[in-house]
């Protein structure tokens, strides 16, 4: 038998690696880990032919070209097979948490002095975020408001076992993704405990109905519904609308080589679909190329009139390889196009922000409600800048109980472990101004269980952890805010060997939440 058709019968089942297992011999293991061999394989096999039905994939790369090409080379997106557990309390707090975010933000984002300010020993020693800053600056000294403003983040959470808290890792203002791709695989996991009642006649659903639920043990109300793409697109569509000009589209800043491409294409999809409204992709190399600004503000793509710019791009250095793309984001930043986000609204997601909130009267100064404030600072995990010498000290001593983070996005630029310690010494040594480049983050530590992974085709039975990310939608027109909202959800689940956890990096794949 060809190994395709191999595959093609019954998926591989890969067992736990022996590093993920090493000192985990006590770990908790869920009810899915004496699960019959022969049903795995065929809900495996079901799983892999549901999520390429449905688009639940990226592009493959391993096959070239792949990243610009749709329909060239695809492979399905790393998901988990069954749902992971969720308390209901914590899930209904990190719930109540998105707009309560989405306005800190947009308050935070008005502050430019503060924006400014608490950047600025950053800037000396980071050109990324000192060239976001500059644009920033630019916008202030021509005193340049955005009239409208549209917010898309997404709020990461993990469920710190010992504390039994709920902490955030951190709020992501710019090109927060998954909202397509989240939501096919909630539904996945819907469809998988519900069973196969679709295909078989009355007398056979009452048998069969909660097929591989019961089997499993599994009820699929449990898992909140996801609306993220409709709740996102739903949110451009109004800032669209907001903007009012109805030959204008609705412009997506992407990477030129993105293999998370039908995440964003759902989006797309769902624009013309329900609201009739055309988008297109621009990387920002070719904005730069077609882009004119009129001297009203308004922004023309090769001819195209724009209202919105979701950026998918720009949140990393690497999409800026010339000053071509530079002067693209200044083009748009400098137009009366609706951004998504704004600079200013970029700046307000960074990580040296996050960690300057969480100092204390910081929130105060930007909401009034007390008990929104006490909620914000529940969720808030230890963070410092690096010029606490305590800390500093504490972290040199017990490097595995933080995080070193820079200013950047994107996943995989995080100091863990015993590299912690070495960085900080090495910064101490050089006696420098580098420091400013990052933060220091009380590491969490959620409580790892037995899942099954699907990857390339393949289930591995890994010991993971799980992050919840929760997606907020806001949009202000002056002053009036017209939406303020939680919009669904990503969960995410890797490996509890891993550190990072992007699952376009390669690090996680995508799950759902079973309320327990
Ligand atoms: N304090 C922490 N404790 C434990 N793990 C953490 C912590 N901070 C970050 N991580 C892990 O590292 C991953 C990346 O961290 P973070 O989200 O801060 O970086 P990023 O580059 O902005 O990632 P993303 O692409 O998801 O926006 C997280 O998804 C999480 O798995
Ligand atoms: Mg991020």
């Amino acid at each position: 038998m060809s190994q395709l058709s191999a595959a093609a019968s019954c998926p591989p089942i890969l067992p736990l690696k022996h590093g993920d297992i090493e000192g985990t011999a006590t770990l908790p293991l869920s009810d899915y880990h004496a699960i019959d061999q022969q049903l795995l394989h065929k809900i495996a096999y079901d799983a892999l032919v549901w999520s390429s039905l449905h688009g639940l994939v990226t592009g493959d790369k391993s096959v070239e070209r792949s990243g610009s090409v749709p329909g060239v080379g695809l492979v399905h997106a790393p998901f988990t097979l069954f749902p992971a557990s969720f308390p209901r309390s914590h899930w209904k707090q990190a719930c109540e948490l998105a707009p309560v975010f989405n306005e800190l933000v947009d308050r935070v984002s008005q502050d430019g002095e503060f924006l400014q300010d608490s950047l600025s020993r950053t800037k000396k020693v980071d050109e990324f975020t000192s060239r976001l800053l500059d644009i920033h600056s630019k916008m202030l000294e021509l005193n340049k408001k955005e009239g409208i403003c549209l917010g898309l983040h997404r709020s990461d959470y993990m469920l710190d076992e010992q504390s039994k808290a709920l902490l955030q890792i951190e709020l992501n203002t710019i090109s927060s993704s998954f909202a397509g791709l989240g939501g096919l695989v909630t539904e996945l996991h819907k469809k998988l405990i519900i069973g196969r009642h679709h295909h078989i006649g009355w007398f056979l659903l009452r048998n069969m109905l909660s097929h591989y639920g019961e089997l499993l043990g599994l009820n699929s109300d449990r898992i909140p519904s996801n609306t993220a793409c409709n709740q996102f697109v739903d949110a451009l569509a109004k800032a669209w609308c907001e903007y009012n000009d109805p030959r204008a589209v609705i412009m997506f800043v992407v990477q030129a080589d993105e293999r998370n491409m039908y995440d964003q294409h759902m989006l797309s999809l769902a624009l013309r679909e329900r609201h009739h409204i055309t988008s297109v992709r621009k990387t920002l190399a070719q904005i730069d190329q077609e882009a004119e600004l009129l001297p009203d503000g308004k922004l023309f793509v090769d001819g195209q009139a724009i209202a919105v710019i979701y950026f998918r791009a720009g949140y990393t250095p690497l999409d800026y390889p010339s000053e071509s793309e530079w002067r693209a984001r200044l083009l748009m930043e400098k137009s009366s196009a609706i951004k998504c986000p704004s600079i200013s609204y970029h700046l307000a997601g960074t990580k040296k922000i996050q960690q300057e909130l969480a100092k204390p009267g910081v929130l105060e100064r930007y909401l009034e409600n007390k008990d929104d404030i006490v909620k914000l600072r529940k969720c808030f995990a230890g963070l410092w800048s690096l010029d606490e010498s305590d800390i500093t000290k504490r972290a040199i001593e017990r490097p595995e109980l933080f995080v070193m983070k820079p200013q950047r996005e994107g996943g995989g630029n995080n100091i863990y472990g015993g590299a912690v310690r070495d960085t900080l010494i090495k910064l101490q040594k050089a006696g420098s101004q580098e420091d400013a480049a990052y933060i220091l983050m009380q590491r969490i530590f959620p409580t790892s269980f037995a899942t099954f992974i699907m990857r390339s085709g393949c289930c591995h039975k890994n010991h993971a952890i799980s992050e919840l990310g929760i997606f907020g939608t806001y949009l202000r027109n002056r002053d009036k805010v017209i939406l303020n909202e939680q919009s669904g959800y990503l969960m995410r689940t890797k490996i509890s060997s891993s550190d990072e956890g992007g699952v376009a990096a390669g690090f996680a794949a995508l799950d759902s939440v079973y309320l327990t």
